[in-house]
């Protein structure tokens, strides 16, 4: 009797350990799948310049990017999990300067929007991928880059060499 409560006590034990540790993962899982609904949207924006231009394609990919402005907000607000390999502390000790590259991310994207052409899109673009690249550089800790041409281990040496 008394060596069941102790294995009921430690099974609950244990449960609550796995479901904290399921927290921390769910914060950084939920902030990879939006910055890859982000990249998603980006690509597809990016084949409508050099493919048929259907302006409610450009509409509902922009209008991804936008939300996705928001929901940064959110999965990354003040009191949102710290405990994330792939996020700076910056992102928490510099909040406003987070908030600062995100609203500008959020404003750009809304160009595409109103973009009268190809050119426009292009533009666009070109800011969207800054403002990407920009809020990356300070806020995310970057993956190694892969070893060698293609990510697929070391370049051979040169023909001639
Ligand atoms: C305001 C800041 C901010 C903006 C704007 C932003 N990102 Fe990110 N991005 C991050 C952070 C922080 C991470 C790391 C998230 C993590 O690992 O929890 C990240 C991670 C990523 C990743 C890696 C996801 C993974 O699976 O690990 C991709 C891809 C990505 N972003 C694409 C984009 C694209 C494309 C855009 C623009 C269209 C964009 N991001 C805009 C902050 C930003």
């Amino acid at each position: 009797m008394r060596s069941n409560v102790v294995m009921i006590f430690s099974a609950t034990c244990l449960a609550g350990v796995v479901s904290a540790g399921a927290v921390f993962a769910d914060a950084h899982s939920d902030r990879q799948a939006l910055m890859r609904s982000n990249n998603a949207a980006y690509n597809a924006l990016d084949a409508q310049v050099v493919g048929i231009l259907d302006p409610a394609t450009v509409k509902a990919q922009a209008q991804i990017l936008i939300d996705n402005g928001a929901k940064i907000a959110v999965l990354f607000a003040p009191d949102s999990d710290q405990n994330d390999a792939g996020a700076q502390k910056a992102v928490w000790t510099d909040a406003a300067g987070f908030k600062a590259a995100n609203d500008k991310f959020i404003a750009d994207a809304k160009t595409f929007l109103t973009a009268p052409d190809r050119i426009a899109m292009a533009h666009a673009l070109v800011t969207v991928q800054a403002d990407c690249a920009a809020c990356h550089k300070t806020y995310r800790v970057m993956p190694p880059a892969p070893a060698g041409r293609g990510g697929r281990g070391p370049a051979p040496p040169p023909a001639d060499q």
